[in-house]
């Protein structure tokens, strides 16, 4: 591997600066991804092509000088290869054709074969590891079965998820079946996609935070534990880091480095010097720009990785990154501002 600093800092281990990559590095605010976009038609047939997934994957790192590269596909290709049949309509974010909304919904869903339905996905991986050469590692990623849950028994995205929030409530059994049939769907998943070459792993529990304490720890973290454990128990993706990002939830960050994962992704309503007073030293935190401030000047920018960095400290364990995904509406420029900053401030 020519650059492995990101792997070094998920491991705690010494690095010459701190590495950098960014949720959602490759998408709408490059011209060249809505131009590959625009060839294949829709995102999903962008995520279905091996070829052209790989393209859009590599687009961010000829611009920018990431440490790492992220799979383009989606945490909802699970639900979709369960037969939900997602679709994205312009403008509207995704909607599922069939929701989960009974027992009977629930007892149909099978694991899906990653190597069958999802093969697409790790195809992409193959050919992105391929084209990559040992430039800097691959990410591999799945949603957290709660997020996924949360798409899944709602049927499109929403601001507060009242169907799978009235259903843990209501039908708690229910709800924990389907979140078991998921988790077992998101090991396989990942562990194919670590067979497939991707050389580190990221769970997406983008909505964690929508969860009281105690529905967090039953129906969201346990989950993720389920992941862990058995991630960690196979001798294939034991040595694989493992980061798990539950977002809105930084009072969970303990009971998460209890799941035996690697490295924990932290939003920015947290300093990190708290998160790290939290997790302890033997966990690597990633994260945690506020996304807005790409919005703001180049200078600004600048003021800002640096206050991040000195909240985390020159000590082992930090990844670099935004506390969640670019926007559509960000300049590229800001984005090599964000960058070159990060190795330059951080230069040990
Ligand atoms: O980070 C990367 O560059 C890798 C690719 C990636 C995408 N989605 C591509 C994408 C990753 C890691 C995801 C994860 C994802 N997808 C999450 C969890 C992370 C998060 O942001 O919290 C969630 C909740 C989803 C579900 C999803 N997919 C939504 C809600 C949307 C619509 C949102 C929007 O911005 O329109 C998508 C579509 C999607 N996934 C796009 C991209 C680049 C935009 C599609 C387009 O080109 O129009």
């Amino acid at each position: 591997m020519n650059n492995d600093r990101f792997l070094r800092a998920l491991r705690c281990e010494p690095v010459d600066c701190t590495p950098v990559w960014l949720m959602r590095q490759a998408g709408r605010y490059l011209p060249e991804y809505r131009a590959t976009r625009a060839q294949a038609g829709s995102f999903m047939a962008l995520c279905t092509n091996p070829e052209l997934a790989c393209e859009v994957t590599l687009q961010p790192l000829r611009r920018f000088a990431l440490d790492a590269a992220i799979l383009f596909s989606d945490i909802l290709t699970i639900p979709d290869a369960m037969g939900l049949g997602l679709h994205f309509a312009d403008g509207e974010g995704p909607k599922f054709r069939t929701p989960v909304r009974t027992a009977a919904d629930v007892a149909r869903l099978g694991v899906p074969d990653p190597e069958g339905e999802l093969r697409y996905v790790m195809d992409a991986v193959r050919t992105i590891r391929r084209e990559l050469a040992g430039r800097v590692p691959l990410i591999g990623f799945a949603g957290s079965p709660w997020t996924l849950a949360c798409y899944m028994v709602q049927g499109e995205g929403s601001s507060n998820f009242a169907l799978p929030k009235a259903m843990l409530w209501n039908e708690p059994a229910l709800m924990h079946q389907l979140l078991d049939t998921v988790a077992r769907s998101v090991a396989a998943y990942l562990a194919a996609q670590a067979a497939a070459g991707a050389q580190a792993l990221m769970v997406f529990d983008t909505w964690g935070g929508l969860l009281a304490p105690a529905q967090f720890t039953e129906f969201s973290l346990r989950y993720l534990g389920q992941i862990a454990g058995s991630l960690k128990a196979d001798a294939t993706t034991r040595d694989i880091p493992l980061i798990l990002f539950s977002k809105g939830a930084n009072g969970h960050l303990p009971g998460l480095a209890a799941t035996g994962c690697d490295a924990l992704g932290v939003d920015w309503t947290l300093d990190l010097s708290s998160a790290r007073a939290l997790v302890g030293d033997r966990i690597a935190l990633q994260g945690n720009l506020d996304p807005a401030a790409l919005h703001a000047a180049p200078e600004a920018i600048r003021r800002e990785v640096a206050r991040v960095l000195a909240s985390h400290g020159p000590g082992p364990g930090h990844v670099f990154n935004l506390g969640h995904g670019i926007t559509p509406d960000v300049k590229p420029e800001h984005v090599a501002a964000l960058v070159d900053a990060v190795h330059e401030l951080s230069r040990r």
